[in-house]
C-alpha cells in the first residue's frame, strides 16, 4: 500500500541532515524511539539507494536529503483550493490519480520514488526516490476534449515560467508537445490524461516530471541525453522551493486555460519553441515526416514547413531534432 512518509523518517533525517556521524543510540534516546526503529529507517532509506554511511554503531549522510515537505509547501501557497497528497514510494501518481473514486480540482499528488513511473508512448520514466520531482494534479475543465489540445503546451510555458522565476540561469525551452528541455537537453516531461465527463466537461490528470537533483548517477533505462537542475546550478536543489514555484505558476494558469484557452499563451510559447525554424522529424505513428518547424496554430498544433514549401499542422506526434550534432528524441 502506497503510503505518504512516516515522521519518524522525517525526524531521523532531520538529524542526519548535518552529515555529522550519529550513533543509533542517541537517536533513538532523541526521539524517544527504540534503537530498532532507527536501524529500519535507515535499512529502509538504504533499500532506495540513499547513502548513508555507518561507522562505529552510527550513521552520516555525505549530503542532506531535503524531503518533499507538505506542511512548507502548504504554508507557502496559502491556499485552501488545493489538496496535497506526497507518497513515500508508488507505482506512479498519474495512474493513481486516474484510479482514485471521486477527484476534487488541484489534488496534487507526489512522490519521492516511483516504481512504474511512465512517460509518453509507453516510454518508462525513472524515478530515483528524493532525487526529483514526479507529480500529478486533476483538473475537470468546462471544455469539450477536442478543446483541450493545447493544454500540453500551457502546462510546459507555466512550469517554463517557475524554472526562470527561481533563477533566471535556467533558461528552459519546450520541444512541441510536451518536453522540458534546458541547456539542449531533456530536463522534464509533461503528460495528460484526459476522461470525458457529462454535460461536455473534461478531466485532466496532468502529470509533470522534472529532473531536480540527479548530478553524475548512472542511470539505465534513459535512452536519450537528460540533464537537470542540480547540473545546470552546479548546487543542491530544494524541491520545496521548486514544487512552490510551479505549483503557484500553475494555480494561476490553469485560470486562464479555463476560461480563455491557449490564446492567451501562444505568443509566450514563441520565447520557449525549441524547435522554431529548426529540421526536424514527426513520427506520428503511422509514418515520419522530415521538414522545418514553423511553430504552432492558434490551437496549439505543430506547424511543420515541408519539403514541397507548404505548411501543413499537426495535432498530435512524436518530434526529434538533432542538437549539437546529438539526437534529441
Ligand atoms: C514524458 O516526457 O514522456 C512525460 C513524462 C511524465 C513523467 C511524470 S512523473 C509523474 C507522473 N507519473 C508518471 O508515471 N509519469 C508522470
Amino acid at each position: 500500500m502506497a503510503h505518504e512518509i512516516p515522521s519518524t523518517t522525517f525526524k531521523i533525517v532531520d538529524i542526519l541532515n548535518d552529515c555529522k556521524l550519529h550513533t543509533g543510540t542517541n537517536i533513538a534516546e532523541t526521539l524517544g524511539i527504540s534503537r530498532t526503529a532507527v536501524w529500519k529507517v535507515v535499512q529502509r532509506l538504504k533499500q532506495y539507494n540513499i547513502h548513508i554511511e555507518s561507522q562505529h554503531q552510527g550513521y552520516y549522510f555525505n549530503s542532506p536529503l531535503l524531503l518533499i515537505d507538505k506542511k512548507r509547501i502548504k504554508n507557502s501557497l496559502k491556499d485552501p483550493r488545493i489538496t496535497l497528497e506526497i507518497f513515500e514510494s508508488i507505482p506512479s501518481t498519474c495512474d493513481y490519480l486516474k484510479k482514485k473514486a471521486s477527484l476534487k480540482n488541484l489534488n496534487f499528488c507526489f512522490a519521492e520514488h516511483q516504481s512504474k513511473g511512465r512517460g509518453r508512448l509507453g516510454r518508462s520514466w525513472i524515478s530515483p526516490f528524493g532525487k526529483n520531482i514526479y507529480c500529478s494534479f486533476s483538473y475537470t475543465f468546462n471544455k469539450d476534449i477536442s478543446e483541450m489540445s493545447g493544454l500540453s503546451l500551457v502546462i510546459g510555458i507555466l512550469v517554463a515560467r517557475a524554472l526562470e522565476s527561481l533563477n533566471p540561469i535556467l533558461k528552459p525551452l519546450l520541444k512541441w508537445p510536451n518536453d522540458i528541455y534546458i541547456d539542449d537537453q531533456k530536463g522534464g516531461g509533461i503528460l495528460i490524461d484526459l476522461i470525458a465527463e457529462a454535460h461536455g466537461n473534461c478531466t485532466a490528470i496532468i502529470s509533470i516530471g522534472l529532473n531536480v537533483n540527479m548530478k553524475d548517477v548512472k542511470l539505465e533505462g534513459i535512452d536519450q541525453p537528460w540533464t537537470s537542475l542540480e547540473h545546470i546550478l552546479n548546487e543542491k536543489i530544494d524541491r520545496n522551493v521548486v514544487i512552490t514555484q510551479m505549483l503557484k505558476s500553475i494555480l494561476k494558469g490553469m485560470e486562464v486555460f479555463q476560461w480563455e484557452g491557449i490564446e492567451p499563451f501562444l505568443s509566450e510559447w514563441k520565447q520557449y519553441d525549441l524547435l522554431k525554424d529548426e529540421k526536424i522529424s514527426l513520427n506520428t505513428g503511422t509514418e515520419v515526416i522530415s521538414g522545418i518547424a514553423k511553430g504552432i496554430s492558434p490551437q496549439g498544433h505543430l506547424l511543420l514547413e515541408l519539403p514541397s514549401g507548404k505548411i501543413e499542422k499537426f495535432s498530435y506526434g512524436d518530434t526529434t531534432l538533432f542538437l549539437k550534432g546529438i539526437r534529441c528524441p
